[in-house]
């Protein structure tokens, strides 16, 4: 049976931390060998929100890729490429732009969240732009120029795939083809991984680990990392189950007898909490050595990664050409 076709996307925020490690690569690792994946970094999605600061935009995308290739993804399993590098994103988005109703965009809730955020404050220049507004119908087009069937998101991405679906539905009975799947989201079960402070993890919180971080860095922002706050002598009994990110951290990175061995010191007062995150240091600098020592590898050669991503655009280009193809048939905007 050939395989089913895979698309899945970052926006280009640089450097990932952890969280995307274990929310979203590591699940990207294994469905390489399942599937025919399509992994790309969203460059125009970033444009929706920070089109005013692109100062970082190219070292940004190039972290991402950089990233990535370290966790192993692999250019030989998967295609890797950058979205604005395939035209026919742009050409199809315009395509499905004409058949989405105002109000499918209007009342997505991920999309409305995001409006709610900008204008909370924290970023006066952010408008709400007709791009934003159309980030799930990009996101769409991302999704339909590969004629996908599955597509791994976290649960906050849920909304924009329901309108995918809803687009690929409309557009096959409007132009009256079986032409698009209607693609499944594949979520990924892992618990999400909390900042330093016990705040959703993220670049702009400044409570992240990179997946870069040295070991010493590493080390110091776990140093910082809070425990279960009732507990300040290290004879205080603890309570690992309070214990927000060090015991959370410990249930993710290490081995089930280590997080037995480390509940039942901290609970019997065995074990104080600098002692804990240090061990716990030890372990995610373990479990990253390998990964940073390739990381080194690519950050140190840009232009390979930059090789990947010709090759990887010229490996996805065919397959989005000969979908659009169909797509300008059936709208007959082909002669
Ligand atoms: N919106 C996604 C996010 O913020 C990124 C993304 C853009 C995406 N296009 C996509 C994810 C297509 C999956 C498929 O995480």
């Amino acid at each position: 049976m050939t395989k089913q076709n895979l698309v899945s996307g970052m926006r280009s925020t640089g450097k990932l931390h952890l969280g995307h490690y274990k929310g979203v690569i590591e699940n990207w690792v294994k469905l390489q060998e399942e599937y025919n994946c399509f992994y790309f970094v969203a460059d125009w999605h970033a444009l929706t929100t920070k089109f005013d600061k692109t100062e970082t935009l190219r070292e940004d995308k190039l972290n991402v890729v950089t990233d990535w290739l370290a966790c192993g993804i692999d250019p030989e399993k998967a295609t890797i490429y950058i979205q604005s590098e395939i035209p026919e994103i742009a050409q199809l988005h315009i395509l499905l732009s004409m058949v989405t109703p105002n109000n499918w965009v209007e009342r997505d809730p991920t999309l409305k969240d995001m409006i709610k955020m900008i204008k909370s404050g924290e970023d006066n220049n952010v408008q709400m732009s007709y791009g934003l507004l159309g980030y799930p119908v990009l996101m769409s087009a991302d999704i339909m120029t590969f004629n996908a069937q599955v597509v791994p998101v976290g649960v906050d991405q849920l909304a924009h795939l329901e309108i995918t679906r809803d687009i690929a539905r409309r557009f096959n009975n409007i132009y009256n083809v079986e032409l698009f799947n209607e693609p499944l989201p594949k979520l990924t079960q892992v618990p999400l991984l909390k900042g330093v402070d016990g705040q959703k993890m993220g670049k702009s919180f400044h409570n992240d680990i990179k997946i870069s971080d040295d070991e010493e860095t590493t080390a110091k922002k776990v140093m910082q990392a809070i425990t279960d706050r009732s507990r300040l002598r290290k004879t205080d009994l603890g309570h690992p189950d309070k214990c927000e990110v060090v015991f959370d951290y410990y249930k993710v990175f290490a081995d089930e007898q280590t997080v037995s061995c480390v509940c039942e010191e901290c609970q019997k007062g065995e074990r104080g909490c600098a002692d804990c995150k240090r061990q716990l240091a030890k372990i995610i600098n373990e479990a990253f050595a390998p990964i940073r020592e390739k990381r080194i590898y690519y950050a140190e050669n840009p232009k390979l990664v930059k090789e990947i991503l010709a090759n990887g655009r010229d490996k996805a280009r065919p397959v989005a050409q000969s979908v659009l193809q169909q797509v300008n048939d059936a709208v007959r905007i082909s002669l």
